[in-house]
């Protein structure tokens, strides 16, 4: 049982924050308190706004430890042939998210890779992606030794600026990869519109969606393939895990075949209908997920409650803005709770300076991912011995031209994220993360002149 966040805990503090939210319709702003924004910020050696932790993750109940106890003792602790908790795993989490088909995979990377397969990408191909992402979306790309082509980023949303794929296509375009990045779905409206009108499929990157929705659907289900990742961090996790969900039976089969080293459909160990590969998630894993999926509903529903709420509180502090979200989003999954910092509101203190008393004030915090189309790693595979083989040095040469992304170049280095585990307590814990900027935005001409 974690020591952190018994069931009994878990369940005062979610009702401590959602009794008197009143949030269905409008949100119901408490007074800010009096508090401590006129003190020194405890980077300079005042009093923290808070010392309490937030809500530890994961959480884990008994029934976690029962599942995981019964695979133990069933011994099959490998999925051969159909699985039991792997099966059950899977019909759950497609029933879930009202998909015809699931298949899981030892990670949401293997989904993303499994998911390329499924389409054929390979060498010569491109696919569009954000570069605005977690580095595995870039990573299944290289893998299959296909062009990755970066369309740039909504700095409003932090999300693919989708009215801007068009234009990035090509002959050798092969597929859409939209990543819902932190949970927040993309603009799929025009992604779909666009996918329709060039007939190219859309694998949705939805590693940290796992309760987004896109008017009413699940995010993973408006495309031709949807992947999901349940590694430790997740909202619904299991350490290591991933999933692929589709509604078309051939990519299904597929997909189960691949992660599964090619096997046929009759599950004759020794029999192959294609090359594939061990990608296979354990029973373990399954069973755990079965036993986190119980929760998934009723944490989301803390956390899009404490969101809205924080979001009307950081809404009312200049130069502070929270990701927008498109019309079309019915659910935002909040993997992450995303917000633009711009210092010129903060007498010109630079984010790592922000973040840094953020953190003194007792609020975990981080500045994101930085431009991906720029790293290093990645021109050096470019300009690899296999990549000239497939590429002409034109097409290498002009690349970084091509994939220039100036606005998310510019959301790196004003991103801020709060952490999905940070809106799962009581929504007293939101008025802190407001207190805290507050009180670092009055103090912010000591602040810099004491940098
Ligand atoms: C957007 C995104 N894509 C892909 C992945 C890869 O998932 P995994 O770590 O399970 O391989 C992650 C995981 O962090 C992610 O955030």
């Amino acid at each position: 049982m974690d020591s952190h966040l018994t069931r009994r805990h878990f369940l005062s503090t979610v009702s401590a924050g959602a009794v008197g939210l009143g949030l269905a319709d409008g949100v119901t702003l408490r007074p800010l308190p009096a508090g401590s924004i006129g003190e020194k910020p405890a980077i300079l050696g005042g009093r923290p706004v808070r010392t309490e932790p937030f809500p530890a993750w994961p959480v884990v109940h008994e029934s976690d430890e029962k599942g995981w106890m019964e695979v133990l003792h069933r011994k099959d602790w490998c999925r051969a042939g159909n699985g039991h908790f792997t099966t059950q795993f899977e019909d759950a989490w497609a029933r879930t998210l009202g998909a015809k088909y699931c298949v899981v995979t030892s990670c949401g990377t293997t989904a993303l890779y499994t998911s390329l397969n499924a389409l054929g990408v390979g060498p010569g191909d491109e696919v569009i992606l954000p570069p605005y992402t977690f580095v595995a979306t870039l990573n299944v790309i290289l893998m299959q030794f296909a062009l990755p082509v970066f369309v740039d980023t909504d700095r409003e949303s932090f999300q693919i600026d989708a009215r801007k794929i068009e234009a990035k296509l090509t002959s050798r375009t092969r597929c859409i990869m939209p990543v819902h990045l932190g949970g927040n779905p993309v603009d799929m409206d025009v992604v779909l519109e666009v996918a329709r009108k060039h007939k190219l499929p859309v694998i949705e990157d939805a590693c940290q969606a796992h309760t987004g929705e896109w008017r009413h659907r699940r995010v993973s289900t408006l495309g031709d393939l949807g992947c999901f990742s349940f590694q430790a961090s997740k909202n619904l996790n299991s350490g290591e895990g991933g999933a692929i969900l589709t509604n078309d039976p051939a990519h299904h089969e597929f997909c189960r075949s691949f992660q599964d080293q090619g096997r046929g459909p009759a599950g004759a160990a020794f029999a192959y209908a294609r090359q594939g590969t061990n990608l296979r998630m354990t029973e373990f894993q399954a069973a755990l997920l079965l036993q986190q999926l119980t929760r998934l509903e009723e944490q989301s529903q803390v956390r899009e409650q404490n969101a809205q709420y924080l979001t009307r509180l950081l809404r009312e502090i200049p130069g502070i803005s929270p990701a927008r979200m498109y019309e079309g989003t019915t659910r935002n999954g909040y993997h992450l709770y995303m917000l633009r910092y711009d210092k010129a509101h903060f007498a010109d203190i630079p984010r790592t300076r922000f973040l840094e008393a953020l953190e003194k004030e007792g609020i975990p915090c981080a500045g994101g991912y930085s431009p991906l189309d720029k790293e290093p790693f990645l021109k050096k595979m470019l300009n690899s011995r296999i990549y000239r083989k497939m590429y002409s040095e034109r097409e290498i040469a002009e690349w970084e031209e091509r994939n220039a992304c100036p606005e998310n170049d510019r959301l790196c280095e004003e991103a801020v994220w709060f952490f999905q585990t940070m809106l799962l307590g009581p929504q007293r814990d939101m008025d802190d993360i407001a207190e805290a900027i507050r009180k670092i935005q009055k103090h912010a001409g000591e602040l810099r002149s004491q940098s």
